[in-house]
């Protein structure tokens, strides 16, 4: 058997229309495949090629690393230089009382440990999240996501999970003292982009304080300057009490985490002690990777260029198969007529080199997310060939 045939007979498939890019190389804003052809990643597979593929600052800090210690004993016992490095840095991205942080592997995981903290330190268990939210596909996170079709047939899920409308200041009234926590995207991701507005975000922050409720912010996909500001909800004028990060934080490697407030984050000690466990959270390397990709994104200034490249691509996209844009930095949907219409795009698109895809919850929108290093030449190079496909399919 071939390569390909080998991945779809070994490896666990989760649809019948698997990309299959036979991947050989990754370099900046580029994907090599095996027979040598160039894909500008527009992508960021997904979300998390942020500083680009194998930045040189991430490859130094992982090498540093493998020369010094891989894995000595599970989370929270030793003191390891990259983690504490990487936990200190995070707490100088974050504002006042946000600057105890737990780390994981993935944003699942920090989702799941996000939604015990809160239940935890509360002693509520009522959870408010949103109708077209995603937030992961284990089963607390599952529980959170907004989209019926995904959960439907791997019910019963985690109980007392509410879902609200998104930029919907009436259903804010649902918060109540009964609610332990409000789990929110800055920006909407798999529903295709919808990006949070800062008045009901700021109405939100009052609901949570009214209320004693935990207002928990998912930056899984929006954190690590995607749109513009280190974090999303930098956006809103607001301070949560739960800050979730993943994807872009590792620069290619593993690792997500949850942030609070020293106090927020003690429950974890007592009652039971251990209160939350995870064996590779934080792992050394990804850890080191994680503390470059932060250094990189903030010696390099790689938020000053992103509402500057967005702009780029706004301009360019204009065609009459192009029914809207929407975007927060370079997070952006583009909208066409109808699944049939996008399909035919993408697939073109990729036939001449240049990597989009869907959205989870909006199939009709092009997702285009690619690492902010993207230079404007690529940007240019990238979004004529995608005028290109509209005009060809
Ligand atoms: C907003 C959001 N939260 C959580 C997750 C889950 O992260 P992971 O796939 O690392 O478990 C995702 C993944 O797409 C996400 O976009």
């Amino acid at each position: 058997m071939n390569q390909r045939q080998l991945f779809l007979h070994h490896l666990a498939q989760t649809s019948d229309a698997p990309l299959m890019l036979e991947i050989e190389r990754a370099e900046g804003v580029y994907i090599f495949d095996k027979n040598g052809k160039e894909y500008i990643d527009l992508i960021s597979g997904i979300g998390v090629s942020n500083v680009g593929h194998r930045h040189p600052n991430v490859l130094a800090a992982i090498q540093s690393q493998l020369d010094k210690y891989l894995h000595t004993m599970v989370y929270g016992e030793y003191i390891q230089s990259p983690q504490v490095l990487l936990a200190q840095a995070l707490a100088s991205t974050l504002p006042d009382p946000l600057e105890s942080v737990y780390l994981v592997n993935s944003g699942s995981e920090a989702v799941e440990g996000a939604l015990k903290l809160a239940k935890r330190y509360t002693g509520r268990s009522e959870i408010i999240s949103f109708q077209n939210a995603y937030h992961g596909s284990t089963h607390g996170a599952l529980s959170a996501t907004g989209d019926d079709e995904f959960k439907r047939n791997f019910r019963p899920l985690v109980p007392d999970f509410r879902h609200i409308r998104f930029n919907q200041l009436e259903d804010l009234n649902l918060i109540t003292n009964r609610t332990a926590a409000v789990l929110i995207e800055a920006v909407q991701g798999e529903a295709g982009v919808i990006v949070g507005e800062t008045e009901y975000f700021q109405v939100l922050r009052k609901k949570c304080d009214e209320t004693g409720t935990l207002l928990m912010i998912d930056e899984v996909q929006t954190g690590f300057g995607r749109t513009g500001k280190f974090w999303a909800f930098e956006h809103f004028g607001i301070t949560p009490d739960v800050v979730i990060s993943a994807k872009g934080m590792g620069g290619g490697m593993p690792i997500g985490c949850f942030i609070s407030s020293v106090e927020i984050l003690s429950v974890f000690k007592n009652n039971p002690v251990l209160g939350h466990i995870t064996t590779f959270g934080g792992h050394p390397v990804s850890a080191a990777a994680a503390f470059a990709t932060l250094n990189t994104i903030m010696e390099d200034k790689l938020l000053d260029g992103v509402k500057v490249k967005e702009q780029l691509f706004l301009s360019l996209l204009k065609h009459p198969k192009i029914k809207s844009i929407r975007s927060k930095g370079l997070m952006i949907a583009v909208e066409f007529e109808s699944y049939d219409v996008l399909k035919l795009i993408i697939d073109r698109a990729m036939d001449s080199g240049v990597i989009t895809d869907w959205f989870l919850f909006n199939d009709k929108s092009m997702r285009i997310a690619p690492p902010l290093t993207i230079t404007n030449e690529e940007i240019k190079k990238a979004c004529e060939v995608i005028l290109l496909a509209c005009e060809d399919s």
